[in-house]
């Protein structure tokens, strides 16, 4: 067997498993923003991606493709239920987005947590070499870095968390509260989207540890060890950024733009929504704002359209199969009161589309509405912004969207306050290219400078630095 000197350890793996019309299975590259940030490096360290494969009971040997070596964990469809669906996306997910929907805490559902955790760590130790680096990514691996310690202290050990860190207030709901905090002081460096998330963090290891915390350093304490020092900071990610400007740039695709106005009925306005059909999007309070002007009389439905792209996600959890009910009973009351025959008020899809077709939507939207009521980042919102070569286009921005830290020239909005989301569409609607272009010059700056490959070496090269220091010590 072969080891590898860095290794990636996430719930899904960056390939999808394709099946054809033959029955014949074959593995496909998913286009992920986190896949191409880590392909360079993986393929010029000798990576390995340890994940799961996306389909139950899916017992694979390890392969390689196209460079980097995958090994994936099963997981049966019990773990499904009680790790995947259960405790990552019915515990966890609510509870570190503000409790928008209720966590429901199941003991059953921990202990599966606890055990799959146990199989990706075992996993990860199994194929790293020696003095290796892991980086183990988001809230569903949270006790693997601790795991992997234990097992393996010869290791450097990552972790970032993609979705944010909730108050302490909040995240001391939950039953298991130390034992996670334990599992993330595993790693040597924690990465977080927001500081804010990073600080919610750290008062989280004061109330619930022995261990001190100084700005972005804490010092970990456990009886019969010597003080560890662990790196816990904002690493704000983001996305492919030139690719997806260069995508964008392509003739196919700006004319792709055109028949998708055409296709609408040449409305004055086109806004759109994208996100995957999640209680975290507010895609609910979006559909208010626009179904109110249109009965206000404030906007015309012949002037402005409203695309919404829902993409399914985590349909066997309940809270997604009632906010689906829930959008689509709105997007339809919304349509049979204000679609005439030739203009449709929402077109609504449900179901993803590939980044072709995504590049054309966003050069075809003059407004972009992210309204996410809680979100680690919105990548969404800076692929919008790198579409736009030509420095148009309105990106209206929640301020509850880890994005807008760094966006500060969005029209920045609180979802939840409905007649300001209503204002701040009106003037988007009227503002003049001069201000729009204005505006999007100064976030294309921060996209394209602060892309994925930015990301990921500014937190790689964080943790060699801590990794540097233990082999002075050592
Ligand atoms: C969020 C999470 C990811 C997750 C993705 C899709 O972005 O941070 O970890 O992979 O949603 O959700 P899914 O449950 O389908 O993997």
């Amino acid at each position: 067997t072969k080891f590898y000197d860095f290794v990636v350890v996430s719930n899904r793996l960056p390939v999808d498993r394709v099946v054809d019309a033959d029955g014949n299975e074959s593995w496909k590259g998913s286009p992920g923003g986190l896949v191409t940030a880590l392909e360079p490096i993986m393929r010029s360290n000798d990576g390995a991606w340890v994940g799961w494969g996306g389909q139950a009971d899916l017992d694979i040997e390890p392969f390689d493709n196209d460079g980097i070596h995958i090994v994936s964990v099963p997981l049966s469809e019990e773990d499904i239920e009680k790790y995947y669906e259960g405790f990552s996306n019915d515990t966890l997910w609510p509870l570190y987005h503000d409790v928008i929907a209720p966590p429901t805490y199941h003991r059953e559902w921990w202990e599966s947590y606890v055990a799959v955790n146990q199989r990706f760590a075992d996993a990860a130790a199994a194929v790293s070499a020696q003095g290796g680096v892991v980086w183990v990514q988001d809230y569903q691996l949270q006790l693997v870095p601790k795991m992997l310690r234990d097992k393996r202290p010869d290791l450097t050990i990552g972790f970032f968390n993609h979705i944010p860190f909730p108050p302490y207030g909040i995240y001391s709901q939950l039953p298991w509260r130390a034992a996670i905090i334990e599992g993330l002081l595993g790693a040597d460096v924690i990465g977080f989207q927001r500081v804010a998330d990073a600080s919610n963090f750290a008062r989280a290891v004061r109330r619930l540890t022995t261990s001190s915390t100084k700005t972005t350093t804490i010092e970990v304490a456990s009886p019969g060890h010597p003080t560890r020092r662990v790196i816990a900071k904002a690493f704000p990610i983001s996305i492919d950024s030139r690719s997806f400007e260069e995508l964008a740039r392509q003739p196919h695709i700006q004319a792709r733009a055109k028949e998708i106005r055409e296709g609408l009925g040449n409305p004055k306005t086109i806004m759109l929504g994208v996100d995957r059909l999640d209680y975290t999007k507010g895609i609910g309070h979006r559909l208010k704002a626009y179904g109110e002007l249109l009965a206000d009389g404030r906007i015309k439905v012949e002037d402005v359209t409203l695309v919404q792209v829902a993409s399914p996600s985590r349909e066997r959890v309940q809270a997604y199969m009632d906010l689906r009910d829930e959008i689509e009973l709105t997007v339809g009351r919304i349509n049979g009161d204000f679609a005439t025959m030739s203009h449709t008020a929402i077109s609504y899809h449900h179901h993803g589309y590939p980044r072709d077709e995504m590049a054309a939507l966003y050069l075809a939207a003059d407004i972009m509405l992210v309204t996410a009521l809680r979100d680690g980042m919105n990548l969404v919102a800076k692929e919008y912004v790198a579409a736009r070569f030509d420095d148009d286009g309105i990106l209206v921005l929640s301020e509850f969207a880890g994005a807008s830290d760094e966006l500060k020239r969005a029209m920045r909005i609180n979802p939840h306050d409905i007649d300001g989301l209503k204002e701040t569409i009106l003037q988007a609607i009227a503002m003049p290219k001069r201000e729009r272009v204005a505006r999007m010059r100064s976030l294309r700056k921060r996209v394209l400078e602060y892309d994925v490959a930015r990301w990921s070496t500014s937190f790689l090269s964080t943790l060699a630095g801590v990794r540097g220091e233990r082999e002075d010590i050592e």
